[in-house]
């Protein structure tokens, strides 16, 4: 079983690890050695797996001169659909390309849970799409009943982003499956049910743009990935990838889990 499962794995899209740092650490200072420490721990080996940090949007230009040969990528926690205007507090998908962010984590659970409507998801997933840009969206369930009831939460979460979504734009998709249970609680998911989960998207995926569209879009899991429970997640849980919160704050933690999903790299 393990031996067919390897098999299964080794055909992975390729693979992506998202350092989510949230609104950590507390100072540029502080970042900019975080962020080397992890370039540190990375080494000069090349690397299969596409590595990407999210940090606060006041730290984002700063780490970009730290990474000139984009060997860690920028990601950004959040956007807003709109191009320029007063809009106090928001930041546009311009800015961010301007300082190097090549991806956008869009619809974590935490945006979610401070308002952020599936409304205004789908419009920040079509202007980022629009723009060249990888969307990573976040879909997860916030508790799990004995009925099954969050596969509907979560396949509601995903037809709703999937609308903003033209099929020429597949590959520039990334759907993150976070249970929000799962993050920042040390309680992961299990591999098989994360397994499950990824078949489900699959399968919405193909029902709504067809069968290719799964060669096309990765899925990661995120909720409580560290560097002990990864190759579990990656070898049973077939996900081409992670959403790291708390372990991407420490270096060493982060770039473990990240060698050991470089082992399923294509
Ligand atoms: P966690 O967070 O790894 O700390 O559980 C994951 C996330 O919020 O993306």
């Amino acid at each position: 079983m393990r031996g067919t499962m390897l098999t299964m794995s080794k055909q992975h899209k390729k693979v992506l690890v998202v350092g989510n740092w949230k609104m950590n650490p507390a100072t540029l200072g502080l970042a900019r050695k975080l962020f080397i420490d992890i370039r540190k721990n990375l080494g000069r080996k090349r690397l299969k797996t596409g590595v990407a940090i999210a940090p606060p949007f006041p730290f984002i230009a700063e780490l970009e001169k730290l990474s000139p040969s984009q060997r860690i990528k920028l990601a950004s926690q959040d956007v807003f659909h709109e191009k320029v205007g007063a809009f106090t507090g928001e930041v546009s998908l311009s800015m961010l390309h301007s300082v190097g962010v090549s991806s956008v984590i869009i619809g974590h659970s935490e945006r979610r849970a401070m308002g952020d409507t599936d409304a205004e998801i789908a419009q920040d997933i079509q202007s980022v799409l629009a723009s060249k840009m990888t969307a990573i969206v976040c879909v997860g369930e916030k508790t799990r009943d004995a009925h099954g009831h969050y596969f509907s939460e979560v396949e509601a979460q995903l037809s709703s982003a999937l609308k903003a979504v033209a099929k020429s734009k597949l590959a520039q998709l990334v759907i993150a499956y976070e249970p929000v249970w799962a993050i920042g609680t040390g309680k992961h998911a299990t591999a098989e049910d994360v397994c499950e989960m990824k078949l489900f998207i699959l399968k919405i995926l193909a029902d709504t743009f067809g069968r290719n569209a799964q060669h096309k879009v990765r899925i990661l899991y995120g909720g409580s990935v560290n560097a002990k429970n990864a190759t579990e997640l990656m070898e049973v849980g077939q996900v081409d990838g992670f959403l790291i919160g708390g372990a991407s704050l420490k270096p060493r933690e982060f770039v473990s889990v990240i060698n050991q999903v470089e082992v399923y790299a294509k």
